[in-house]
C-alpha cells in the first residue's frame, strides 16, 4: 500500500521509519520492493551520481529529471524531492514555483529543504500551497561554506538549544517530519522527545524516529579510495562486484566464450546453402 504523509506522522508512535535515497527507475523499484517507507531523491545525486565534489552545483532541472525517473517506477514509498541549492533561497514565489514543479512535473509527494529560522517564510509559503515539507537540520550540506566544512553540529548546550528551537519551529510551521544530520546522539534523543513530528536521523544516533542512508553508501557503490563518513554502514560491496563482472565480460569476449548459441538468434528460414550462395552474390556485387 502507498505510504502517505499522515502515515509517516502516525509512524512516530508505532515503529522506526526507514528512508533511502534513490535517483533512478531500477533503484526506486528495489527500494519499494524492500518496503522502505520513504524514497528521498536527495541532492546527494550531485556527488554519488553526477560526480560533483559537493551538493551545491546540482540544478532544478537535473533534480527533476531524476525525480521523474524514480516516480515512473510507481513505488509504494512516499517520494520526497530534495530542493537543490538556490531553488528556495530567493523569493517565496520562486520557492513555491520550484516546489510545485516537483509535484506537478515530477509527481513527487513532498519536498525537503534545509534550514530552520532563515527559511521560516519559505517553508510557510510552500506548505500554504498544499505541498508537504520535510525539514533538514543539523549538518546541512548546502551550508558547508558557512559551517567551514562538514562538521558535527549542536556540540554545546547553547547550540543544542538553538537546534531544539529550530526543530520546534519546523513542527509549528507544519512540516510533517525532518532529517537531523550530524549531531551528537544525546542531542538528537532530546529533540526526538520534544517534537511530535518524526525525526529521521543520519549521523544522529539510534534514539530518533527513523534512519536514512545514501543508497550508494549502503550498497558500497564507491571505489576503494573513497572514505565513508562515520555514520555510514556498507551492507554490500557493489563496486567490487561490478568491477568483477566487467572483468569477466572482457575476458569472455576476448576468449570468444561469450556469446554462446544460447545468447544468439537462430537462422530462421536461411539454410547453410543459402548463405553459401549469398556470399557468392556479394562477391560479384563487390567486385
Ligand atoms: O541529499 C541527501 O541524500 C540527503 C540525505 C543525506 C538526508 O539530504
Amino acid at each position: 500500500m502507498k505510504i502517505t504523509v499522515p502515515k509517516i506522522l502516525d509512524l512516530k508512535s508505532e515503529r522506526q521509519i526507514t528512508m533511502m535515497t534513490a535517483y533512478d527507475f531500477p533503484t526506486s523499484k528495489a527500494v519499494s520492493e524492500a518496503q522502505i517507507d520513504i524514497i528521498l531523491v536527495g541532492d546527494s545525486l550531485a556527488q554519488v551520481v553526477l560526480g560533483h565534489d559537493d551538493t551545491l552545483s546540482v540544478t532544478m532541472d537535473e533534480m527533476l529529471h531524476h525525480v521523474q525517473a524514480v516516480t515512473r517506477a510507481k513505488p509504494n514509498c512516499l517520494v520526497v524531492a530534495d530542493m537543490p541549492y538556490m531553488s528556495y533561497h530567493n523569493t517565496k514565489e520562486e520557492a513555491v514555483k520550484n516546489a510545485a514543479r516537483f509535484i506537478q512535473e515530477g509527481k513527487a509527494d513532498a519536498v525537503k529543504l534545509e534550514g530552520g529560522f532563515k527559511r521560516k517564510d519559505i517553508i510557510e509559503a510552500i506548505i500554504s500551497a498544499e505541498i508537504p515539507v520535510m525539514g533538514h537540520l543539523g549538518l546541512t550540506p548546502q551550508s558547508k561554506n558557512m559551517m567551514g566544512g562538514y562538521k558535527v553540529q549542536g556540540k554545546t548546550l547553547e547550540l543544542a538549544t538553538e537546534l531544539l528551537e529550530e526543530a520546534v519551529l519546523l513542527e509549528t510551521l507544519g512540516c510533517f517530519s525532518m532529517v537531523l544530520e550530524g549531531v551528537p546522539s544525546v542531542v538528537a534523543e532530546v529533540l526526538t522527545e520534544k517534537v511530535s513530528i518524526p525525526i529521521i536521523g543520519i549521523g544522529a544516533g539510534a534514539n530518533v524516529d527513523g534512519q536514512v542512508l545514501v543508497f550508494h553508501d549502503l550498497i558500497g557503490m564507491k571505489s576503494k579510495e573513497y572514505i565513508d563518513a562515520k555514520f555510514v554502514k556498507r551492507y554490500a560491496n557493489q563496486h567490487e562486484e561490478v568491477v568483477k563482472a566487467l572483468e569477466n565480460f572482457k575476458k569472455e569476449v576476448e576468449n570468444k566464450v561469450f556469446p554462446t548459441e544460447h545468447h544468439s538468434y537462430e537462422a530462421g528460414k536461411i539454410t547453410e546453402n543459402d548463405v553459401k550462395e549469398w556470399k557468392k552474390e556479394i562477391k560479384k556485387i563487390l567486385s
